[in-house]
């Protein structure tokens, strides 16, 4: 096959091929050609465009004229240049197609976009090569997306390790809360005790009976703040005691009515367990910030592929650009944890009123007793 770019005129001429049959294949290769999404070119051994298809204009911006007649260098980024200049040398040496080459092509406008190509080396009539007949392809969106998607997988990555260390770290200093602070402070409450039957002046001992009194509100607020870190109960009996649990400190120091329902024989493994205590812990943290409820409804439920999680309370509601604000991070680590467990995170007011989370988390992370 033979090209030629003549007077605007685009001509293939096929050897062997009979005048009828070449004029059908004509059409149909100008057809082709002009119609194609990628760019089809060829350029002369010294790398001057001889023809390249209208869809430049469409992707790149130059009119074909603006390109004809120059050399594709003036196009390709220059970081890009050395790689290509080694690829066509390669097409030239090996006389076969050659693909895969990536650069960066310059748009009449500045911006630079990522192209593929594949070329082929052709022939003169004295067998002396002449030039490549080449498609090029935009891929800038293609790689944008590929780059996207790695990037939120790295990131969900990213997240389901932060979680763990996070993790680690809250059960450690909840065994230092409750080793060292939780042990000292009943110690000193015995040792007040003692100091009481030494002590015979009605004012001192009323003064010791304060003390005792503030020692024991504060191991009852280092109890509760180590099994807001780490309760004591999801390493002995699992998720469903947890949330039994804190839902209920939590309904009454709150005075908000709780209704929990939890499917029978849910077993997670740990971390997913956690994940799914962590979502409750903070949408009942801003339940009792933000929403001024009197109810609260938690169901936690299986089906055949998945566990639902639907935390849904009857208070003021959220507006949509708090869910969707890019600093409402209690909001974005709730669907952060979602995620790393390859789940999904709704947040909706329902008819405007109150706030409803909806989590779905696919079952190979579920396991059944
Ligand atoms: N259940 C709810 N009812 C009403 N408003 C809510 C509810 N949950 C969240 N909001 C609103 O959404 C906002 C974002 O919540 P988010 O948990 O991300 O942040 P925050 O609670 O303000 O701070 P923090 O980072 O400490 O969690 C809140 O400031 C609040 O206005
Ligand atoms: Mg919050």
């Amino acid at each position: 096959m033979k090209t030629e770019q003549s007077s605007g005129q685009f001509i293939i001429n096929v050897p062997g091929q009979s005048t009828e049959t070449l004029q059908g294949g004509e059409e149909m290769y100008r057809l082709l050609i002009e119609r194609s999404h990628d760019i089809i070119y060829s350029i002369s051994a010294a790398g001057i465009f001889t023809y390249v298809s209208p869809v430049w204009t469409e992707l790149l911006g130059h009119p074909v004229n603006e390109v004809i007649g120059k050399s594709f260098k003036g196009f390709v980024h220059i970081d890009d240049l050395p790689a290509c200049l080694v690829w066509l040398q390669n097409v030239i040496e090996s006389g076969k197609r050659a693909e895969g080459i990536e650069y960066r092509v310059r748009h009449k406008d500045g911006r630079w976009f990522l192209h593929t190509s594949s070329a082929v080396p052709f022939m003169d009539e004295t067998n002396t090569f002449a030039g490549y007949y080449g498609i090029a392809a935009d891929i800038t969106e293609r790689r944008r997306a590929l780059e996207e998607k790695i990037a939120m997988e790295q990131m969900h990555l990213l997240a389901k390790h932060t979680e763990k260390a996070r993790e680690s770290e809250r059960e450690s200093i909840s065994r230092d809360l409750h080793d060292d602070l939780g042990q000292s402070l009943t110690a000193i409450k015995i040792h007040l005790g003692f100091i009481k039957q030494s002590v015979s002046g009605t004012e001192i001992a009323a003064k010791v009976d304060k003390v005792t009194s503030m020692v024991s509100d504060t191991i009852t607020s280092v109890r509760r703040i180590t099994a807001k870190l780490r309760p004591e109960i999801f390493d002995d009996l699992g998720l469903e005691a947890s949330i039994q649990f804190y839902t209920k400190e939590f309904a009454e120091r709150n005075g908000v009515e709780i209704t929990l329902t939890i499917h029978p024989h849910l077993a997670m493994p740990i971390d997913s367990s956690l994940i799914i205590f962590r979502i409750i812990q903070e949408s009942l943290t801003n339940i009792s910030r933000h929403a001024k409820a009197t109810r609260v409804y938690i169901a936690l439920n299986k089906t055949d592929d998945s566990i639902i999680l639907r935390i849904s309370d009857n208070g003021a509601g959220i507006k949509k650009a708090e869910i969707e604000s890019k600093t409402s991070w209690g909001i974005i680590s709730m669907k952060e944890r979602a995620h790393s467990l390859g789940g999904s995170f709704e947040i909706y007011s329902e008819n405007g009123q109150g706030t409803v989370i909806k989590v779905v988390i696919p079952d190979n992370s579920i396991v059944n007793i």
